[in-house]
């Protein structure tokens, strides 16, 4: 695997293999790599000849101080993951050649910015928005491939390539799950042992409320989310909510028809 410091050396390495008739994926990361990353890699590999992976924390997302000292870095442990995986190129850049200036755009994402982690975590989205223009502006993918975990990223992703009209496909990817349900995520590394142990009721308690929303409805399965977690000690519930999968337009009423994410 080729490690890459400069978006120039990837603009160029990506623009031979081009010429040469070649399919590019990427797979966009911040590091402390696990298996929901690794699968991500492995859909690139199967439907693109060149995999391109990048790791880069990127600070303009972090809307909280702390959050972003306290992001876990792991680059040895991550090469030797993408390594093993097959991954062709790695672009792990300094915060200087991403952002050479300060980067004040705004992006316009509409309702999906006024919900969810949008509403929790002000100046999210434009971040991300920011460095993943930024990134598929360099590596130029003909697909780059992102997780459900990150359902509401995925859509923002989607308005974005659809505002600057980037040519690229966005494959939104399965979420992968430790073995007691716990979605796989880099933050996971940051809970205790009994913090790790209560988590587990996360994808228990989301199983239940899918049965109560669809016999009693929304209100009562907001009703049970905020009970169990009331009896979490180290847990606070910042939101439960039922959307509309297409427009993640937040729902009051249940409709077994309507796709819905929650
Ligand atoms: P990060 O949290 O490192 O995630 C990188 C990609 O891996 C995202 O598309 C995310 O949805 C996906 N991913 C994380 N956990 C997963 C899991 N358990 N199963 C499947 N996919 C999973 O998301 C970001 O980085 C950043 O915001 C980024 C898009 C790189 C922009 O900085």
């Amino acid at each position: 695997m080729l490690v890459l410091r400069k978006i120039k050396e990837i603009e160029e390495l990506i623009s031979l293999k081009k010429q040469k008739g070649q399919t590019i994926g990427f797979v966009p990361t911040m590091g402390a790599l696990h298996q929901g990353h690794i699968s991500l890699i492995n859909y690139s590999k199967q439907q693109t000849d060149i995999t391109v992976c990048s790791i880069f924390v990127n600070p303009t997302q972090f809307n909280n101080a702390s959050d972003l000292t306290h992001y876990p870095r792991t680059p040895e442990a991550d090469i030797k993951l993408l390594e093993e995986a097959g991954c062709d190129i790695l672009y792990m850049p300094e915060v200087k050649d991403v952002y050479p200036e300060n980067d004040t755009r705004k992006f316009d994402f509409g309702y999906l910015d006024t919900i969810l982690e949008g509403a929790k975590r002000p100046g999210h989205f434009n971040g991300v928005g920011q460095v993943v223009s930024i990134l598929l502006e360099g590596v130029k993918p003909h697909k780059a491939f992102c997780g459900s975990k990150d359902y509401q990223q995925v859509m923002v992703v989607k308005s974005l390539v659809k505002q600057l009209n980037l040519e690229v496909e966005i494959i939104a990817c399965p979420i992968l799950r430790e073995a007691d349900g716990l979605a796989m995520s880099s933050r996971n590394v940051r809970l205790n042992e009994q913090e790790r142990l209560e988590a587990a009721a996360i994808p228990e308690m989301m199983k239940l409320g899918n049965q109560i929303l669809k016999l009693y409805g929304i209100a009562e399965a907001k009703k049970y989310i905020s009970s169990v977690v009331a009896t979490i000690p180290n847990m606070k519930l910042e939101y439960y909510e039922v959307c509309d999968a297409e427009t993640l337009e937040l729902l009051s009423e249940f409709n077994p028809k309507q796709k819905q994410f929650h």
